[in-house]
């Protein structure tokens, strides 16, 4: 992988990117933000996810999930207010389908499991949702059929895939798509209409337009389960705080990626560090921007 130095985006695009909490604001100033996902046998992703938003600014958070595993992600997100889906999260739809508008942004996938039923689910949010719409993990795994639907909706998608992800996308192996991964990414972005983040170690994303960046934070600490999805909340966040939809994704990876960076430096270790760990490390890092 070559990274032209012009793509590599930094701390001072981040500094001069980053909106700024006004003195007047109010919640409602910082974004009403829906997070759909989460299931009995996947409590935690949503539950990591949604505290993630709330600690990088979101104003307000509603977490629709099922009604079992409330109880646990409430008591982990307190600040959080719930829309209660069946024990099917395929039934989700017929109970949170009033209650999709409203929102600055949304977020689905997290946990939010495989069955068939979950692509109806995503359908409906890409129909019904009148704002920018994150889409990660297995909200992404029937998204294939649903292609149509994306690219013809009148408000920002944002993928976030990991390299396998990004591969079922495609329909192509892995190592075929890391050969040229940035001629891959631009040519998917573009085609449907999103904005692409394709996590690693490099962590490419490109606009609508094929506009590229590319965010080189963060470390080995992250390769443990749970922290693609602090990511999406963080993202989420970010675009709800308004400004360029480009550059709030661009400035979530750096956030997350430099969060870790930070603890691997002083508390933790790399191979100790938890999702839940850089959740509550975001302080540090936006400490250093405020
Ligand atoms: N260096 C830097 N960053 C890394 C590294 C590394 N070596 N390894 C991982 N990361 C970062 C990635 O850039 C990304 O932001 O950690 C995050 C990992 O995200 P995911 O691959 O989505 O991992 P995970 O949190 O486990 O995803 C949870 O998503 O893919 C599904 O099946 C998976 O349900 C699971 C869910
Ligand atoms: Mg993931």
């Amino acid at each position: 992988l070559r990274h032209p130095e012009r793509l590599v985006w930094q701390r001072h695009d981040v500094k001069r990117s980053l909106p700024e909490r006004m003195t007047n604001s109010h919640k409602g100033s910082h974004g009403k933000g829906l997070m759909v996902g989460g299931s009995d046998l996947m409590p935690g992703s949503i539950a990591m996810s949604a505290k993630a938003a709330l600690r990088s600014g979101a104003g307000l958070l509603t977490v629709a999930t099922a009604k079992e595993v409330i109880p646990s992600v409430s008591s982990y997100v307190q600040e959080a207010t719930f829309l209660a889906m069946s024990e099917t999260a395929g039934k989700i739809t017929g109970h949170i389908k009033d209650d999709l508008q409203g929102f600055d942004a949304a977020a689905v996938g997290m946990g939010l499991g495989r069955h068939p039923e979950a692509q109806e689910l995503i359908e409906e949010l890409l129909e019904q949702i009148e704002a920018p719409l994150l889409i990660d993990a297995d909200g992404l795994f029937h998204l294939k059929e649903l292609f149509d639907k994306v690219a013809q909706r009148p408000y920002p998608t944002i993928l976030t895939p990991h390299p396998g992800e990004f591969a079922r996308l495609l329909g192509k192996p892995i190592k075929t798509i890391m050969q040229s991964p940035f001629a891959y990414c631009r040519s998917f972005a573009c085609k449907h209409r999103v904005y692409l983040v394709l996590k690693g170690p490099a962590t490419i994303i490109t606009s609508p337009e094929g506009k590229q960046r590319v965010d080189l934070t963060g470390n080995a600490g992250l390769a443990k389960g749970g922290t693609g999805d602090v990511l999406s909340g963080i993202l989420l966040a970010m675009v709800l705080q308004g400004g360029s939809i480009l550059d709030g994704i661009s400035n979530g990876c750096f956030i997350h990626g430099t969060t870790a960076e930070l603890l691997t430096d002083e508390q933790h270790a790399m191979r100790d560090l938890l999702a839940t760990d850089v959740v509550e490390g975001l302080s540090q890092t936006f400490r250093t921007f405020s």
